[in-house]
């Protein structure tokens, strides 16, 4: 573990390897702290996270019964059974695999009629739970975090936000048709994300060098959403070998 300002940095050898390693930060708080508030990401990075959270579910009795967790983001227009809705991955790589109660699985709802009004109603759950004990975030290859896209302010809370094109483009690779891609989510603001207490940052692969070294070493600017993450005095990077590359 090295401190790059205030930000502890632990680099794994291997994608795997580093996934393990937030996999055991996870696991150590809901030990510590049954009842834990947990924020999670979707994405490919943490995909081998949640196996791993899995795993120790199955194989050393780690429960999740006890937790509530809250999802960064969904995409405007798709529902809860939609395969590509972020509520059905977080079914299909977690939920449905441990003991977690439904109920205290919060993602926002992206086909709301009112979808400020779930915007809002994701923020104040979120406040009813105390807050979040354990952020995980995924970092885009254009520095969001959650989908605060570049020029998102720092005090930004959870609402509706149009995606980038290359954010678009980036996700088309779950998406059959290009033109089945949303361009809108609800996403937790950058303020939203900054009052959880600790804050675990995963990146994994080459493609992610260049904005790993942005967001930790560049210029604190609201054009690298992740470099607000330095304002925070709880963060931890996990990278592998090659996200580390540049540091
Ligand atoms: C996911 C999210 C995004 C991803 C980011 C990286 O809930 O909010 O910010 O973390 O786009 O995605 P991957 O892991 O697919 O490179």
């Amino acid at each position: 573990m090295k401190l790059i300002g205030n930000a502890s940095v632990q680099v794994g050898e291997t994608a795997v390897e580093t996934a393990n390693l937030v996999a055991a930060r996870i696991s150590q708080q809901m030990t510590d702290q049954p009842a834990s508030v947990l924020g999670l990401a979707t994405g490919g990075t943490p995909v081998a996270v949640y196996q791993q959270l899995v795993r120790l579910h199955r194989q050393n009795g780690l429960s999740f019964s006890r937790v509530h967790t809250f999802n960064l983001d969904e995409y405007v227009g798709l529902a809860a059974d939609h395969p590509q809705s972020y509520r059905m991955f977080m079914r299909e790589q977690l939920f449905d695999s441990v003991d977690v109660d439904p109920e205290r699985t919060f993602v926002p709802d992206g086909v709301a009629s009112d979808l400020a009004a779930a915007a809002a109603d994701h923020e104040n759950a979120i406040r009813d739970q105390g807050g979040i004990d354990l952020q995980l975030l995924g970092i885009g290859q254009n520095g969001h975090i959650a989908f605060n896209e570049p020029g998102s302010a720092l005090d930004s809370r959870t609402r509706v936000v149009d995606l980038t094109s290359s954010t678009i483009q980036a996700n088309a690779r779950f998406f059959a048709d290009a033109a089945e891609v949303p361009t809108r989510a609800i996403t937790m603001g950058i303020g939203t994300i900054l009052e959880s207490k600790s804050i675990v940052v995963m990146a994994t692969g080459a493609a992610k060098a260049e904005i790993v070294r942005r967001a930790l070493v560049g210029e604190e600017t609201r054009d690298c959403p992740a470099s607000y993450l330095r304002r925070h005095d709880g963060v931890t990077w996990y990278l592998d070998r090659e996200a580390a590359s540049q540091l």
